[in-house]
């Protein structure tokens, strides 16, 4: 049966496949056997301490007492230990003093992710990019440094706590379209005063002497080329001639919903909110007095 290997010498298993292809009878090396060895051990130990065999209608439920549920219980009970400590330092905090603190914005942000993903992002869009539809922004860009309202903290707070809704009236009515077509050329080249319609039909009123829009109204900057709504000559005159929330059928609409009203955000999620996006880069310093001076716009009321 076993004859020797021709070339290494070792003996065959009897199986030759042709002249020196053969099956030799080599153990195989130390080091694999040890290693076989101690992984029979270690699935018999684990199947000892640990559930592991089902029967019938139940488990072997092993000697060390663990179940995934008890772990998880365990878990949980530290993160809830460490989320209570902040939270509690939250609730007397302004957001301005939060963005103040390091490891409190570092918490905040973390838990400010799923937040405005469940509350802000069907209509801002993932990370604040804007969500577009054939008009133009639905809602605008919060991740770049381009505000309608102001982007300080405080502003940021206020707009998610009592919600944003600006008015521009149709013009269709008021101006001719002659009128109305060279003011949208001219806004659509960025210079709104190049005619001296922007002033005398009482653009300027919220828009400003230069174009450069009001915060406090919420109206745009006209000046800069980043457009709300859509920026072709067609897109500028129809806003011009329907106006935007104004009541016309035809008109743009742009409402961000009050957070406060809507009751469906706690105090301290709102203030997350505002942290979370002033972060993501646009945020707008205070002057230091600002901090400390601005009551908080919630518990203020
Ligand atoms: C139903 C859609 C909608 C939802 C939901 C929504 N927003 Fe808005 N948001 C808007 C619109 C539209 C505007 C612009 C209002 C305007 O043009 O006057 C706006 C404006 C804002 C502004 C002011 C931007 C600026 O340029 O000054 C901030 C800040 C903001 N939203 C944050 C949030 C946060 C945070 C959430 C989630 C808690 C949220 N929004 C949820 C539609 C929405
Ligand atoms: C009552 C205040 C008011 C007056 C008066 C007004 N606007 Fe506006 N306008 C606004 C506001 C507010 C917005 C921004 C709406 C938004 O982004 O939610 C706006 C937006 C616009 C936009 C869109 C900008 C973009 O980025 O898409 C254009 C264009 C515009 N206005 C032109 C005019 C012209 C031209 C006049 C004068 C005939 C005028 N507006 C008068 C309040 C006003």
């Amino acid at each position: 049966m076993s004859e020797k290997h021709d070339v290494s010498g070792v003996p065959t298993t009897g199986h030759v496949w042709d002249e020196d292809l053969a099956d030799l009878t080599n153990q195989p090396p130390k080091w694999w056997m040890l290693g076989l060895t101690a992984s029979a051990l270690f699935v018999v130990v684990y199947c000892i301490y640990y559930p592991a065999i089902p029967l019938m209608s139940t488990f072997t439920e092993g000697i060390g007492g663990w179940t995934a549920i008890k772990e998880m219980e365990t878990d949980k009970g530290e993160v809830d230990a460490v989320r209570g400590k902040f939270e509690a330092k939250l609730k007397d905090m302004t957001p301005a003093a939060i963005l103040a603190d390091s490891e409190l914005t570092e918490y905040v942000t973390r838990s400010g992710k799923v937040l405005f993903g469940d509350n802000c992002a069907a209509c801002h869009g993932q990370n604040g990019a804007g969500t577009k539809d054939k008009e133009g922004f639905f809602a605008p860009i919060l991740n770049d440094d381009v505000w309608l309202y102001g982007g300080t903290i405080n502003h940021l707070y206020e707009g998610i706590v009592g919600g944003r809704q600006s008015m521009m009236m149709a013009n269709k009515d008021i101006l001719s379209a002659d009128e109305i077509d060279t003011l949208a050329n001219a806004i659509a080249k960025s210079q709104p005063n190049s005619t001296p319609l922007f002033a005398e039909k009482g653009c300027t009123a919220c828009h400003g002497e230069d174009g450069k829009g009001m915060q406090a109204m919420g109206s745009a900057n006209l000046t800069d080329n980043i457009w709300r709504f859509d920026g072709s000559i067609e897109g500028i005159k129809r806003t011009i001639n329907f106006g935007v929330n104004s009541g016309d059928p035809k008109a743009r609409v742009a409402v961000m919903p009050s957070f406060k009203e809507a009751g469906k955000l706690s105090e301290s999620e709102m203030k997350k909110l505002a942290v979370y996006v002033f972060k993501f880069g646009g945020g707008q310093a205070d002057a230091p007095a600002e901090v400390a001076a601005t009551p908080n716009p919630v518990t203020a009321k």
